[in-house]
């Protein structure tokens, strides 16, 4: 497994700061955020589950949970919690969840462990997106990760010729299925330079369900822990 490092000074020594000592930083400052009577939605991903772990800290606070996977569903009952139906209770006040990458718009790509559809969906039906990385998710322009796309089984061809067509190369994800039936493609060589444009293009082909660009759905708010703490920041205008 690769572990990114960084390297920083602290009275007058060297000290290291591993890419999860990171993440758990960023888990631990969000709950700060956390208001009164919250209906939260919760994400998925090693950053998240980090955060579920310590939600039950925040118990008072929150009164109703929806999840975004069937893993964080898990995590979140093995913590004490009852996890509502998202029909069930209408808008979420906070959404909290991690990126694969994030740029200073705030847009995403996500999707890395595939709950990219109801994530997308619960984002959608938040009022304040909270996004929680550590510092090497943050980049300038969004596609050196591969592109999860959630695509209906029977037209996986037909999607990736489309893809292809649009200068990308997909890669099916090897035994994987979504929690919703389908597969995922991993598109490489996008560089996404307009991902409003890219999101609503892709989401135009027959047979994709959602693709991870979270465009339309960018965050409200970043939390991203780097060598010197976690900063807080909002969307360039
Ligand atoms: C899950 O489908 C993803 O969208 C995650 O939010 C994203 O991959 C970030 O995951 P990590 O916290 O594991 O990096």
């Amino acid at each position: 497994m690769l572990v990114s490092y960084s390297v920083y000074y602290k009275n007058n020594i060297f000290l290291k700061m591993d890419q999860n000592t990171k993440k758990h930083r960023v888990a631990e400052s969000v709950l700060d955020l956390i208001g009164n009577d919250e209906i939260l939605g919760i994400g998925s991903g090693s950053t998240v589950n980090i955060l579920i772990d310590h939600l039950p800290k925040m118990k008072n606070k929150i009164s109703k949970v929806v999840s975004s996977s069937i893993k964080s569903t898990e995590l979140l009952k093995a913590n004490g919690f009852e996890v509502s139906e998202l029909k069930s209770v209408g808008k979420l006040s906070t959404y909290i969840d991690g990126a694969d990458e994030i740029n200073g718009y705030l847009q995403m790509i996500k999707g890395g462990g595939g709950a990219l559809t109801r994530e997308k969906i619960l984002a959608h039906s938040s009022k304040r997106f909270i996004c929680i990385v550590d510092d090497s998710k943050k980049v300038n322009i969004l596609g050196n990760y591969p592109l999860p796309i959630e695509v209906i089984p029977l037209a996986q061809s037909a999607v990736a010729l489309e893809l292809i067509r649009m200068g990308g190369r997909p890669v099916l994800r090897q035994n994987f299925t979504t929690d919703n039936g389908n597969i995922i493609l991993d598109v490489h060589n996008f560089m996404i330079s307009e991902p409003l444009k890219l999101e609503k293009e892709i989401n135009n082909i027959p047979g994709v369900v959602t693709n991870g660009i979270f465009a339309l759905n960018h965050a409200d708010m970043l939390l991203s822990a780097g060598d010197n703490g976690v900063d807080i920041s909002e969307p360039i205008v």
